[in-house]
């Protein structure tokens, strides 16, 4: 996946292709070997919907950093998972898109129930969610929500933005919320 990405013709993400191909894109694909870290601890990787997975998980911290905006990843990437899923699939619309799974932390709507959802069944004593500041969640919506849960600290670093056309401040806050739960199942 990694080796794909070198090479192609997008801009960065695969919700769109390019209609020239861009110089890199002419570059050969040079299939290189995963570098994996092999350490002594026991680890277990899920891929599932986080919210149904967290009723069977238990554990001291819970990191959290879901999307932030309405770009649904599925959408965004859906190339890089055909090529893990490595199955056939049927393009749909103008750019060819796979079906995908929608997230609810992508969608105004639901995301704050979501994340509630989230929080009151993780059996944790400590979560962490990074979001940045102009995220589909307020500040003050994750702060509302996290602290129905036990107590809550709020961490916050300017950081260097992706600049893009439409973007045109250079800076924005990552937010670190920080919860000790009190009240675990
Ligand atoms: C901001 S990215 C996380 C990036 C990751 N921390 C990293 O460094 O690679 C958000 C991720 O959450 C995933 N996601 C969105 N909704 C989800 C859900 N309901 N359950 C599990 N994963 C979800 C997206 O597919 C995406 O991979």
């Amino acid at each position: 996946m990694i080796s794909a990405d070198k090479v192609a013709n997008t801009a960065s993400v695969y919700g769109a292709f390019l209609k020239t191909i861009k110089p890199l894109a002419l570059k050969e694909m040079q299939l290189c070997e995963a570098e994996f870290e092999i350490g002594s601890g026991e680890n277990e990787v899920f891929n599932e919907d986080s919210n149904s997975l967290i009723k069977r998980i238990k554990g001291d911290i819970l990191y959290l950093d879901p999307p932030y905006n309405n770009r649904q990843y599925g959408a965004n990437y859906h190339i890089l998972n055909t090529i893990a899923l490595y199955d056939d699939f049927v393009p749909k619309g103008k750019t060819g898109r796979r079906t995908y799974n929608s997230s609810m932390y992508s969608k105004k709507k639901y995301v704050n129930d979501t994340l509630d959802d989230l929080i009151k069944n993780a059996n944790f004593r400590y979560i962490f969610l990074s979001y940045n500041d102009d995220g589909l969640m307020s500040g003050d919506d994750v702060r509302d929500i996290m602290s129905k849960y036990g107590e809550y600290k709020l961490v916050k670093k300017e950081y260097r933005r992706f600049i893009s056309q439409n973007m045109h401040r250079s800076s924005t806050f990552e937010h670190l919320h920080i919860l000790e739960k009190k009240y675990l199942i």
